[in-house]
């Protein structure tokens, strides 16, 4: 049956304007004032904002780390991503070293599949490079996994700089992009000694062994890379003010960069480290939490378009997995909950706090990912012949962040407490009614997007 939502305020990244929104078939059949379909089911969107499905392009669900496993896999991390409007996730397939990229592409759709929620892609996190590796990179494409991660720290996963030059410069023979975690990995590890050695080995000392330059100098390096290779790149999770300048003064020379920033960089802040144990351990990811000023830097780029697209980068323990960790920081699985979360926080601290508008907010959660991820106008969009993917968000509503109501298996939210503005109320998954009262109310009905390359201007 086709559906129409009549009268809401649909947002796009150039306006927000009324209007009514037929649905049919899984996509958007028509968009105009005073439609009328005598067969459709009419729902009433008076006085709701009417989104394109979020997209949240950087989880990390099912995945090992530190000889534990994600407290969300597919199931429950799909589940939590569409309660809070996403319906597009796109998680990191991650070849361990000594796999093929076609095994570790095979274990992800195998994790994902009939399990997943809301619609999913991958990039490919590519920890072992050689030359059959390379060989492989023509079937990703082929399979429409059209990105690709490279962690510039992390033991299991690095690669070297000449590595990095060698997937660079392969993927530019594809139109594919590079997304790239970048912190600098030999000061981390002489600054983790140091403080070991001075028996500094409480969650507090993460942030200190992590500071913001080795951030800053791993992006220089990274983009100086890629400049010579002739390639635009991605910074994902970009966390502090001193890598926002080293940006700014590529791009002023010509460089293609695209930043990725996380709520975590926005609303939270180092302080949270001085707080005793799990208070703590509680906040531990990679890079971590930054000043106040760096929040505030960052706001100010999302404003003024500095940054592209706001992702979450879940990836979810429980306290009981982050304990692991207590004596000796090094040892704490990296990483914080939030996919359910990143919506309606944006809404109510960027665009309440007119920190961002509406359609910022449209064009950083929805349109840029869609297309930075060769998703457009699939993804991303209410326009006609689109997919079905809508949010009706009712800006009245208000609430709290909790552990108890959320969907994340993790046992605890970086955000308890935190006040909102505004509620997910109503999504719709390529025409299928998902979630009803911001509950998940048809299971399971995600499927796998194939990507074509890039498509950000
Ligand atoms: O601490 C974090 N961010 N863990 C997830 C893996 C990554 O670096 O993206
Ligand atoms: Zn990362
Ligand atoms: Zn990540």
């Amino acid at each position: 049956m086709n559906i129409l939502l009549r009268g809401g305020l649909v947002v796009s990244s150039v306006n927000t304007k009324r209007l009514d929104v037929l649905i049919s078939n899984g996509k958007i059949l028509k968009i105009g004032r005073h439609l009328n379909d005598k067969e459709a089911q009419v729902v009433d969107c008076s006085g709701k904002l009417i989104f394109p499905g979020f997209i949240d392009a950087h989880t990390h669900f099912d995945l090992e780390v530190c000889d534990t496993v994600t407290a969300d896999d597919f199931s429950t991390g799909t589940k939590a991503a569409v309660c809070g409007g996403t319906t597009t996730i796109v998680d990191f397939a991650t070849q361990n070293k000594g796999e093929t990229l076609s095994h570790a592409l095979n274990n992800w759709h195998l994790k994902a599949f009939s399990k997943s929620s809301c619609d999913y892609a991958f990039h490919m996190a590519i920890s072992d490079w050689n030359e059959r590796v390379k060989e492989e990179i023509a079937a990703m494409f082929e399979q429409g996994v059209t990105s690709f991660k490279v962690y510039m720290t992390y033991d299991a996963m690095m690669l070297s700089d000449e590595e990095i030059f060698d997937v660079l410069s392969t993927l530019k023979k594809y139109g594919g992009i590079a997304g790239v975690h970048c912190e600098n990995d030999g000061v981390i590890k002489a600054l983790t000694k140091d403080y070991k050695n001075n028996e500094n080995l409480s969650a507090t000392t993460h942030p200190r062994v992590r500071p913001a330059l080795c951030e800053a100098e791993a992006v220089d390096r990274l983009i100086s890379i890629a400049r010579i290779v002739d390639v635009p790149v991605v910074i994902v999770h970009l966390s502090s003010k001193e890598s926002l300048q080293v940006v700014k003064k590529h791009r002023e020379n010509g460089a293609v960069v695209y930043v990725e920033t996380c709520p975590q960089y926005l609303l939270l802040d180092e302080s949270r480290y001085e707080q005793k144990g799990l208070q703590s351990a509680r906040f531990v990811c990679s890079p971590p939490l930054r000043t106040k000023s760096d929040n505030a830097a960052l706001w100010h780029a999302l404003k003024n378009g500095e940054i592209q697209t706001v992702a979450t980068d879940h990836c979810s323990f429980t306290l009981e997995q982050k304990s692991v960790g207590l004596e000796d920081f090094s040892k704490m699985p990296n990483g914080l909950p939030s996919v359910e979360t990143r919506p309606v926080l944006m809404y109510s601290y960027g665009v309440c706090k007119r920190k961002i508008t509406l359609e910022q907010m449209c064009k950083l959660l929805s349109e840029n990912p869609a297309k930075l991820y060769g998703m457009y106008p699939k993804k991303g969009v209410i326009r006609v012949g689109s997919d079905a993917d809508i949010v009706i968000f009712d800006p009245k509503a208000s609430g709290f962040i909790s552990k108890n109501t959320h969907h994340s298996k993790s046992d605890y939210t970086p955000y308890e407490g935190v006040h909102t503005k505004g509620r997910v109320d109503t999504v719709y998954l390529r025409g299928k009614l998902v979630v009803k009262n911001g509950e998940v109310v048809l299971e399971n009905k995600g499927k796998y997007v194939k990507r074509a390359v890039s498509d950000l201007k």
